[in-house]
C-alpha cells in the first residue's frame, strides 16, 4: 500500500449507528436521521439469504462500513484465508466506505475464545501485526482500520504504552485507526492512566472513525458492555477527541438492551450537538 492516508476532511461520513436486525423494518420504512450505518462483517459473509438481502437494501440507501470481530490481527495462528476471502467478496459486493477490525487476538492453535484479547505492548508485536496487517491490506486491496479495545489485563513483557502501541502498529504497517472513545475511558480507568495523554499521543492523520458505547462500572473495575447509554464522562472525552481529531466519523454501539431505534437517533443527536459545539470552540 503505496498512497497516503486520506484527510480527515474526505472521509468524514458524519453520524451513524450499528446496524442491528431489530432495526432492520425501521430503518427501512422510517428513513431514521441517520447518515451510515457500521455491519458486523461475520454477520453477512454467507453469500445469500436474507441478512446479505437486508444489508444490500440498507446500502441502496446510506453508506455503510464493514466491522469484523474474527480476524485476529494480533494472532500467531496463520491468517484465516478462508475469511478473508469470504470478506472480500462482502466488500466488492457492498462497497463499504472502508472496513475495520480489532487490535487483538481471539484465539490459538485453531480455538477460537470469542473474545477480543489484548496483546503485549512490546516491539516485537509490533513488528508481527504490522506484517500481518500488510498482508491483509495487500490482499483486501484496500487499507483497513484497527480499533483499540478494551481491556482487564496487562501483560509483564510489555515495554511501552497502549497508546504507542496503536501508533507505531498504525504508522508500520500503513493502517488506519478506529478509536474507541469509551473503550479509552474503560482501559484509563482499569489500568489508571490518563485517556486525555492517549487521545494526544495518537496521530491523527491516522484517525477515520469514532465508536461511543456505554459500559458497566462494577466499583473497582469497568466492564465494557455497550448495553447502556454513553455516560457524561464519556461524552466530555468525546469532546477533546473532536477538539484533538476535528470532525472523524462517529457511531455509537449497543448490543445489548437494545431500545427502539429513535432513542439511538436521539442519542446520536447528542454527538452532533458536541461535535458542532467543539468543532465551534476548536475553531476559534
Ligand atoms: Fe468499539
Amino acid at each position: 500500500m503505496t498512497a497516503s492516508p486520506a484527510t480527515v476532511s474526505d472521509q468524514a461520513l458524519g453520524f451513524g449507528l450499528g446496524l442491528r436486525t431489530v432495526h432492520y423494518d425501521e430503518i427501512l420504512n422510517g428513513h431514521p436521521r441517520v447518515d451510515w450505518f457500521e455491519a458486523v462483517t461475520e454477520n453477512y459473509l454467507v453469500p445469500g439469504g436474507k441478512p446479505l438481502r437486508m444489508l444490500e437494501r440498507i446500502r441502496e440507501r446510506y453508506p455503510v462500513v464493514l466491522h469484523g470481530v474474527s480476524m485476529s490481527i494480533g494472532g500467531t495462528d496463520p491468517l484465516d484465508m478462508d475469511y478473508l476471502r469470504q470478506h472480500k467478496a462482502l466488500t466488492q459486493r457492498i462497497e463499504p466506505a472502508w472496513v475495520s477490525d480489532h487490535l487483538c487476538w481471539t484465539g490459538v492453535a485453531g480455538r477460537n475464545l470469542h473474545d477480543l484479547m489484548p496483546l503485549p505492548y512490546t516491539a516485537e508485536a509490533v513488528r508481527h501485526v504490522a506484517d500481518r496487517v500488510a498482508r491483509v491490506q495487500d490482499f483486501l486491496g484496500r487499507r483497513i482500520l484497527l480499533e483499540n479495545v478494551s481491556s482487564y489485563m496487562t501483560y509483564a513483557s510489555s515495554e511501552m504504552d497502549e497508546w504507542e502501541f496503536l501508533a507505531a502498529i498504525a504508522t508500520e504497517a500503513d493502517c488506519e485507526i478506529l478509536l474507541d472513545i469509551n473503550n479509552i475511558y474503560v482501559s484509563a480507568f482499569n489500568h489508571g492512566f490518563d485517556a486525555v495523554t492517549y487521545l494526544e499521543r495518537i496521530p491523527a492523520n491516522r484517525v477515520r472513525q469514532f465508536h461511543l458505547a456505554g459500559h458497566d462500572h462494577c466499583g473497582d473495575v469497568i466492564i465494557d458492555t455497550h448495553d447502556a447509554p454513553v455516560i457524561r464522562e464519556v461524552w466530555d472525552l468525546y469532546a477533546a477527541a473532536v477538539r484533538r481529531f476535528g470532525p472523524v466519523a462517529t457511531m455509537i454501539e449497543r448490543d445489548a438492551n437494545i431500545p427502539p431505534l429513535g432513542e439511538l437517533v436521539a442519542e446520536l443527536d447528542e454527538a452532533r450537538n458536541i461535535s458542532a459545539a467543539h468543532l465551534l470552540r476548536a475553531a476559534a
